[in-house]
């Protein structure tokens, strides 16, 4: 088996992209792009397992890859493309379709969610969309999967598809079992109204998070009606164990600071949320706003995006291939 660590992940082009997004997922894609060979995916097919307009899809697209880039993505040293144009991607989740079992996507916590109360409406896609996923990872025998907590069960279930794949066709390692890489204080961020649910593109309010977007007057207003707690901030994580709005704004605080959640605690304890709240809103304006300008700024420039969709999927789609040619042919594929 090769020994070459590589790095895939992807984010769905559904919308504005929030703090849960950049803490959980962008900013791990732009540390680890300085140690590892990268790839990185808007991943349109993905999306459509729930409808979009297609005019709000195409900019979604362009939207999120400005994301990428104003983050800190580098596309001269990752590969960053859109994955519908690399068509290796619908391809093998064919196959691993053959592969996945229903049990194991019955098991799915993320399509109980989405679907709803009414599955039988939901898309045949999204009740795929975990073997897709595998197939994006496993289609560059990626070793390495920067992601949230909430992709955690998806990443069990391609590491399944892949050992169940190589003992099915006696191909031992073939395809190397994925690992997660789930930054820790941050793996979850949750939603500003509501300290159980994590930070999310559908929820209604628009309080419930910060999007990169956001100018500084919305971050402060947001932070300013983050729900938090009457009792000032203890000492101790222990005595916010039943205070989750509490914890996740330390939590960001102490992520964006650098600054140990022990420390800030140290430093803050007996402190009213509200000085914790003017110390985050500042913390917060000076991280993200500048990130939000260089999205619109790039939004200005659809050619350049073009260019570098284009040559990421150029790059994409050579690894796909070679490795396509030898999945069809495990499998008997002529
Ligand atoms: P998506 O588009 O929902 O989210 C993109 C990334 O952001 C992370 N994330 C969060 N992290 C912490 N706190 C939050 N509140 C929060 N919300 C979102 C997600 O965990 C994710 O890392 N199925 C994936 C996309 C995907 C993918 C892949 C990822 C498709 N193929 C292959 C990795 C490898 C998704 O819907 O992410």
């Amino acid at each position: 088996m090769s020994k070459k660590k590589l790095v895939f992940s992807g984010v769905q082009p559904t919308g504005n992209l929030h703090l849960g997004n950049y803490l959980g997922a962008l900013k791990n894609f732009v540390s680890l792009q300085k140690e590892m060979d990268c790839i990185y995916c808007v991943v349109d097919l993905h999306a459509i397992t729930v409808f979009q307009k297609p005019n709000d899809l195409r900019e979604n697209v362009f939207e999120t890859l400005a994301s990428f880039i104003a983050t800190g993505l580098n596309p001269d040293r990752s590969i960053i493309f859109n994955q519908s144009a690399v068509s290796g991607h619908a391809e093998l989740a064919w196959i691993l379709n053959c592969t996945s079992r229903i049990g194991w996507l019955n098991r799915m916590t993320q399509f109980k969610d989405k679907a709803g109360s009414d599955k039988e409406k939901a898309s045949v896609g999204l009740y795929i969309y975990p073997n897709l996923m595998a197939a994006d990872i496993l289609l560059y025998k990626a070793t390495h999967v920067p992601v949230g907590a909430d992709q955690k069960q998806h990443l069990e279930l391609s590491r399944d598809i892949a050992q169940k794949f190589n003992s099915d066709f006696n191909c031992k390692d073939f395809f190397p079992l994925p690992e997660p890489l789930i930054s820790k204080n941050v793996a979850r961020v949750m939603s500003l109204r509501d300290g159980k649910k994590k930070m999310s593109k559908s929820e209604e309010s628009d309080y419930s998070r910060i999007n990169l977007k956001d100018s500084a007057d919305d971050i402060d207003k947001k932070i300013k009606k983050a729900k938090s707690d009457s009792e000032p901030i203890p000492d101790n994580l222990k005595n916010l164990e039943k205070k989750p709005e509490a914890l996740n704004l330390i939590n960001i605080y102490s992520e964006i600071s650098k600054i140990s959640l022990d420390k800030v605690l140290n430093e803050m304890s007996g402190k009213d949320y509200s000085f914790l709240k003017k110390n985050l809103t500042e913390l917060l304006v000076k991280e993200i706003t500048p990130v939000g300008k260089e999205i619109k700024k790039l939004l200005n420039d659809k050619s350049h995006l073009e260019q570098i969709l284009k040559k990421g999927k150029e790059k994409a789609n050579i690894i796909a291939e070679e490795n396509l040619k030898n999945i069809r042919e495990k499998v008997g594929l002529i």
